[in-house]
């Protein structure tokens, strides 16, 4: 049980949803639950409301929104679908996928941060589904986070950053899957991943041809320009089949914290705390809370980088861009 001091966290109710839907209509904020993490909702058609919330979070203006709809008819009244979209639509929604394709010029230029593109998802939440259903609207949702840190997937995380800046938080559990959703580019004649997440590179091959460069050139998703989800602490990153045991020299002398999937090596000083994951999707779940229950407790956290494969991939992009130089 959680201590509500301020009465802002609400549960889960239909009245609550139905009071949440009125304070989206109204030009507020309001936090939700999806499966992925929690999001930041405002009126994705409403610009004022738009405004407010990039301010909120703090995030730079230049860094588009996700529309959240309720599924394939509602997309298609905010964005240009074609087949390729249409494929991915009905196979991955809903669920953490989401697409960026060419806008309605009903999108305000605030929430496509000036681009003719809109990424568009509907989450796997029944919650979400049935706020974005009782607003009416498309629902813009970033991450329900401050800029930069890791990003919220409980209700109380979302209070700690955003408190103040919200009108209401729904409390639907923690999240299930952790990390944020895969971004797609389906503009092109070819699918370009912009950011790995919950649907992995390799269930997206069974069904459409993707770019073959993305990683090379690095996820071009706008949000990628910038650090994220960094912990107020140094993170380094191990990764077993690269760099071997020697980062374990650095933390020899400082009080350092260990999560990751094999445990620490033989021979190396015990951490003060080691959160060793079962599995890569218990370690995409726990990734972000870890990372801020870590910060409080030492000095450094060493995290391990698991196999780039599945959903290993998103985890890996979280925790370089977690550690990556300001
Ligand atoms: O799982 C998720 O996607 C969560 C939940 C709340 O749905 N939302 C989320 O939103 O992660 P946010 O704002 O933290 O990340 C949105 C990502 C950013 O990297 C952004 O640059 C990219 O999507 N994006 C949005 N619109 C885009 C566009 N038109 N073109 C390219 N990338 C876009
Ligand atoms: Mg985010």
């Amino acid at each position: 049980m959680y201590v509500n001091l301020n009465k802002k966290i609400v549960p889960a109710t239909h009245r609550y949803i139905g009071e949440a839907a009125d304070i989206l209509k109204g030009g507020g904020l309001v936090a939700f639950p999806t499966e992925t993490v929690y999001g930041l909702g405002a009126n994705a058609l409403d610009p004022a409301a738009v405004s407010r919330l990039y301010r909120a979070k703090g995030r730079p203006q230049n860094n588009p929104l996700i529309l959240h709809v309720s599924g394939i008819m509602d997309a298609s009244r905010y964005a240009g679908l074609n087949s390729t979209a249409e494929i991915l639509m009905h196979q991955f929604w809903p669920g953490p996928l989401t697409l960026v394709l060419f806008a309605s010029d009903k999108i305000p230029s605030v929430t496509r941060a000036g681009l003719d593109t809109v990424a568009l998802r509907a989450p796997l939440n029944m919650v979400a589904l049935d706020l974005i259903r009782e607003a009416g609207l498309p629902i813009a949702g970033p991450s329900a986070n401050r800029s930069g840190r890791p990003s919220p997937t409980t209700a109380q995380t979302v209070y700690e950053d955003l408190g103040d800046e919200v009108d209401m938080i729904i409390d639907g559990g923690p999240t299930t899957i952790g990390v944020e959703s895969t971004v797609v580019d389906v503009t092109g004649d070819l699918v370009s991943v912009l950011r790995p997440g919950g649907v992995t590179v390799e269930m997206l091959e069974e069904f459409v041809d993707l770019a073959a460069d993305d990683e090379e050139f690095g996820y071009r998703s706008p949000g990628n320009l910038h650090r994220h989800y960094a912990p107020q602490i140094p993170l380094l990153l191990w990764d077993p089949s690269k760099n071997g045991d020697g980062i374990f020299v650095r933390v020899e002398d400082v009080p350092w914290c260990y999560m990751g999937l094999s445990g620490t090596p033989e021979g190396v000083r015990e951490p003060m705390k080691k959160i060793v994951f079962g599995s890569v999707q218990d370690y995409a779940k726990g990734l972000f809370s870890t990372l801020r229950d870590l910060e409080t407790l030492c000095n450094v956290i060493v995290a391990e980088l698991p196999e780039d494969a599945g959903l290993g991939r998103a985890v890996r992009n979280r925790l370089e861009k977690a550690a990556a130089p300001e």
